[in-house]
Order: structure tokens, then C-alpha cells, then sequence
């Protein structure tokens, strides 16, 4: 069973266009825990395009004393502090996550598009992961499936890796897509071989989920974009149970 941790970062984009607080993520995020929602993800930026630090903070409060949901936050370890924005470790050490996922994003950057490469940025990331062990969070790391960049990760303590499965999507209904699947397929078996957890994301969809999610031992997906739309046809609480069904 793969569990289904649902990013919210949409529901802030479209709050965002107007002044206020409508919608609300806290209540979209309660209609996706009450429809048995396994965790709730978010990907604060410093340019607070669409998460801001309140709603991590407002989110920490709604999900850490649930013990059925995990909160997921994800986003830039490197990203400073700006304005109201306290920086992403700060915020993080702040609303102390069940799971922190590291991701090499920048501000000109639609949305994340590839992995660490571990070979130059690994030494940093080192002591950043011992800090956040050292606060008591597991850390994932936003992956290619990349065999060698996978030892790396263990290297340098990562508890778990998120594959970055952009590619994967963007391959459904070609002849790339089987040799992508096996490569994600080979990344998963190492990491779990390394003693490390598998959790998968980007990209993701009704149609596309079912195959990934028959990867052994994939232990989340996160889910956001394909999961807004499909929410504004079915509804959003429908929306949390076709995705869950499709992980059970
Ligand atoms: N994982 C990471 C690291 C992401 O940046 C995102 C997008 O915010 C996702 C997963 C979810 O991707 P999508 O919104 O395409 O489902």
C-alpha cells in the first residue's frame, strides 16, 4: 500500500489571485484527511508564488497532532530569507514536518524539474540532513533515477529519495516509456536495497499513477497538480478516493 500525500500548493495559487484567505488550505486540507488522505504536502518558495509561511505554519497546527497524517514539506534547502519568507531550513526547523523533502528548485524555475546531482551539491546537503535529523524529521532527497546519484544520497544520510517521475508522465503512450519505467523501477529496488525508503512524485495522474504505484515497496506518492483539476470535475473528496483507490 502507497500512501497518498496530497499538495496543496494549487489550492494557494488560486487564493492568491485575490486578497484574503479564500479558499482556505486548511479546509481543503481537512476534506482530504477526512477522505483518508495519508499526508498533506507543501513547496514554500521564497517568492511565495503560491505557499506562503503562514500556511505551513496553519498547516503544522491542522496535521502534527494527527497521527494518521503526515505533514511534507518540500522545497530548496538553499533558499535564503526574504521579507516574511524566514528561508526554507528556518521555516522548516520552525514547523518541524514529519518529512522534509529536499529539492533543487530556483525561483526562475516553473516548478521543479530534475534531481540533485549529488556529486556537486552532496557536501553541502550533508550537514543541512544532520541538522534535520538532529531536530527529529526524516529527510527525503528529489532524485533522478540515476543509479550512481542514488548511492550518493545514502552517502550522505538521506533517509529516503523522492523520483522525480516529470519524465515518466511526459513518456505515457510513447515507446519511452517502458525503458523509463524500468529505470525507475532499477532506482527504487536500489534505494530499498540501500535501506532506504521510496516516495515518488510530479506529474502524477489518474491515468498514469496505477503503473508507477506497482513499483515494490513505493512508500508515497505526492500529488498536486493532476489532483486540482481533476478536483474542480469530480469534486475534491471523490478526487482523494480515486487516487487512493488506485494505491490500494
Ligand atoms: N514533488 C515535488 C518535489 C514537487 O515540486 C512537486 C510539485 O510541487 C510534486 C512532487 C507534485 O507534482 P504535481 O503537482 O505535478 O503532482
Amino acid at each position: 500500500m502507497t500512501d497518498l500525500s496530497i499538495n496543496l500548493n494549487k489550492i494557494a495559487l488560486i487564493r492568491n489571485s485575490r486578497e484574503g484567505n479564500y479558499p482556505d488550505v486548511v479546509e481543503f486540507a481537512k476534506v482530504c484527511i477526512d477522505q483518508g488522505a495519508n499526508g498533506i504536502t507543501v513547496h514554500p518558495r521564497p517568492d511565495q508564488r503560491h505557499i506562503r509561511p503562514d500556511d505551513v505554519r496553519r498547516l503544522a497546527a491542522l496535521v502534527k497532532p494527527l497521527t494518521n497524517v503526515e505533514f511534507n514539506v518540500e522545497g530548496n534547502p538553499f533558499a535564503p530569507a526574504i521579507g516574511d519568507y524566514p528561508g526554507f531550513i528556518e521555516l522548516v526547523a520552525e514547523t518541524m514536518p514529519d518529512q522534509c523533502t529536499l529539492v533543487p528548485d530556483g525561483d526562475d524555475q516553473l516548478t521543479s524539474d530534475h534531481g540533485f546531482d549529488l556529486t556537486s551539491s552532496g557536501e553541502q546537503l550533508q550537514p543541512i540532513i544532520e541538522r534535520l535529523h538532529s531536530l527529529g524529521m526524516r529527510v527525503s532527497l528529489f532524485m533522478d533515477p540515476d543509479l550512481a546519484q542514488i548511492e550518493l544520497a545514502k552517502e550522505i544520510g538521506a533517509d529516503r529519495i523522492e523520483l522525480y517521475t516529470g519524465p515518466y508522465a511526459a513518456a505515457w503512450g510513447s515507446d519511452q516509456l517502458e525503458p523509463l519505467f524500468q529505470q525507475h523501477l532499477a532506482a527504487a529496488e536500489l534505494s530499498t536495497r540501500l535501506g532506504m525508503g521510496v516516495n515518488a512524485g510530479h506529474d502524477l495522474n489518474l491515468h498514469n499513477l496505477a503503473k508507477f504505484a506497482s513499483i515494490p515497496n513505493l512508500l508515497e506518492v505526492s500529488i498536486g497538480h493532476a489532483f486540482t483539476v481533476d478536483s474542480l470535475s469530480l469534486g475534491m473528496a471523490q478526487t482523494v478516493q480515486r487516487y487512493k483507490a488506485l494505491l490500494g
